[in-house]
């Protein structure tokens, strides 16, 4: 590991940036603008396809430099090298986190503890890629001989969230006679849906769990066998019926899936980093293993970018930065994503969890509490159905939200592209959207426009609000792997500023044990002596009630 950086909120470069947020907190993106005519050129910046024009931003040469000191500080140039070299970049797990080795060439060598493992990789996904030909071409058939045409995905987070985004996201590759389902959710209606109309005998079941532990996909696994097992009449059904991916062989043995149609991986791939791996099954059924390497190589296009361009060329770098200065000096605690794609519609959510869970965090790699704020809440939803719910918020409200527009050249849907009107409109408002936010419109401007003066003040956008925009090409498996990978390295440059793990989750584990003992509490036949805090126990007595266990 890198040395770290000590208390990043008590360097010089940290105090140099409060400075001239002082400086600049007054400044209008107006006259931001007005003032440097080269702004747009330098502010907008390539990488693999993207094209990320970060000049709506509430920031000068002189912001950009000292954040780029204050990068240098914390050591994110080395902290990349350390990543990208399979350091133990996870501290208390210690464990590298190497989810670029998915997405490398497959004459590369990677190493990670001493030991290659590229090929073994690339083993797995061509393992995977034979399989989901199988299930694509009908070679793979369920008990009773007919061809599978449905694949129902069982995980939760990390084993959920990508793969369900990226099939919606990649809507236009899908195979046309299969089709997914996803259930993550515990509660048993997320799994009735999914089998809804469903015939056993053409249902593939893809059990994804890294640990293989989780409570919610072992149970609505188990309700699957049984709906399964029930509708076939016959229990070694699930040999053809259900498969596996884990790191956990033993434990997908014990519940009763041949180890022979599981998919492995490995530790050193996060949850949330582990949508290119075999956790991708399902998503590789959908859109075929051709168009799966080709989201791979969008990853890896950003992956070499972040490895070698210097910080001030570094778009992930740059964004990360970005986020910092608003984090933690305007003091702004939330950041959206809004893309203009309605396939796009999970990717706000998928986003939720490799921020939240990467950079939630209040314990530097040392132990001692955080000095700085942390990671902020992410959220967003597709444009334009965002501009008629919560857009006024973000014009109007008294907090601002800095915000990420991601738009595509082509259109992908049939009709836009032959009629023409519906994309041209969808990026009208896109960009719309952010020219509104940064410049708004000032009273005078108004009253120019003969509005009544009693409206002026309710009609004024203050503006000044920042954005980036990030354009693609079109909405292709290369270009959703890039976008992805832009946002992976971007929470890692952050997770650094900040001198946190970005890989590890421990605040997810007290809710899991004390469900696992509410559990225990909820369905005994007696309700014994509570030592929960008095709200909880009344609510369970009052769930035991209600159920009549009382
Ligand atoms: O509880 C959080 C978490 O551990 C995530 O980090 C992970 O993606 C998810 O649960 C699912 O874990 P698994 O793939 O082991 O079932």
């Amino acid at each position: 590991m890198s040395d770290r950086a000590g208390n990043i909120a008590a360097s010089p470069e940290w105090s140099a940036l409060i400075d001239h947020h002082a400086e600049i907190r007054g400044r209008h993106l107006r006259d931001l603008f007005s003032a440097d005519p080269g702004r747009v050129a330098r502010m907008t910046s390539e990488v693999a396809d993207l094209v990320v024009d970060w000049s709506k931003h509430r920031a000068d040469r002189r912001t950009v430099d000292l954040l780029l000191a204050l990068a240098d500080r914390a050591g994110v140039g080395a902290a990349i090298g350390s990543l990208f070299a399979g350091e133990h970049v996870n501290t208390t797990e210690d464990r590298a986190a190497m989810h670029m080795a998915l997405r490398a060439p497959r004459r590369a060598e990677i190493h990670v503890d001493g030991h290659e493992v590229v090929a073994e990789v690339r083993e797995v996904l061509d393992r995977a890629g034979s399989f989901a030909e199988a299930v694509r071409s009908g070679a793979w058939t369920g008990v009773t001989g007919r061809r599978i045409r449905t694949v129902v995905n069982i995980g939760i987070g990390g084993s959920d969230l990508g793969p369900v985004m990226a099939y919606e996201a990649l809507r236009a590759y899908r195979h046309d006679r299969v089709a997914c389902r996803f259930v993550s959710n515990i509660d048993g209606s997320d799994l009735t849906a999914a089998l809804h109309g469903l015939d056993p005998a053409e249902t593939l079941f893809v059990v994804s769990s890294k640990t293989f532990t989780t409570a919610e996909t072992l149970t609505n696994a188990a309700s699957a066998r049984r709906w399964l097992v029930g509708g076939l009449g016959d229990e070694s059904a699930v040999a053809s019926h259900f498969v596996a991916i884990s790191t956990n062989a033993a434990a997908v043995e014990a519940f009763g899936i041949d180890t022979a149609n599981m998919f492995g991986f490995w530790d050193w791939v996060g949850g949330r980093y582990s949508m290119d791996s075999a956790i991708g099954l399902t998503l590789m059924i959908a859109i075929g293993p051709a168009h799966f390497a080709d989201m791979l190589a969008g990853f890896r296009a950003v992956d070499v970018h972040v490895e070698s361009e210097p910080a001030a060329s570094n778009v992930a770098v740059l964004l990360g930065l970005l986020g910092v200065w608003y984090r933690n000096f305007f003091g702004w605690s939330t950041h959206a994503v809004l893309p203009y794609a309605r396939d796009l519609h999970r990717f706000p959510a998928y986003l939720q969890q490799l921020d939240m869970e990467s950079n939630g965090k209040s314990t530097r790699h040392d132990g001692s509490p955080v000095s700085t704020d942390t990671g902020p809440i992410v959220w967003g939803e597709p444009g334009t159905n965002g501009q008629h719910a919560f857009f006024q918020l973000l014009h109007q409200g008294t907090t601002v939200v800095p915000a990420d527009f991601i738009g595509f050249l082509e259109p992908l849907d049939e009709h836009a592209a032959a009629e023409g009107d519906h994309h041209d409109m969808l990026m009208a408002n896109c960009f719309a959207q952010t020219e509104a936010l940064a410049f708004g419109r000032r009273p005078d401007e108004l009253r120019a426009d003969g509005v009544d003066e009693r409206l002026v003040p309710h009609r004024s956008f203050d503006g000044n609000r920042p954005t980036t925009t990030i354009l693609a090409p079109k909405l292709t498996p290369s270009t959703l792997g890039q976008l992805v990978a832009l946002y992976e390295h971007r929470v890692f440059v952050q997770g650094t500023v900040w001198d946190i793990n970005s890989f590890d989750q421990w605040g997810v584990e007290l809710g899991k044990a004390l469900a696992t003992r509410i559990l225990a509490e909820l369905t005994a036949p007696e309700m014994g002596r509570s030592d929960h805090d008095a709200s909880t126990t009344a609510l369970l007595r009052r769930y035991r009630t209600s159920r009549g266990r009382i």
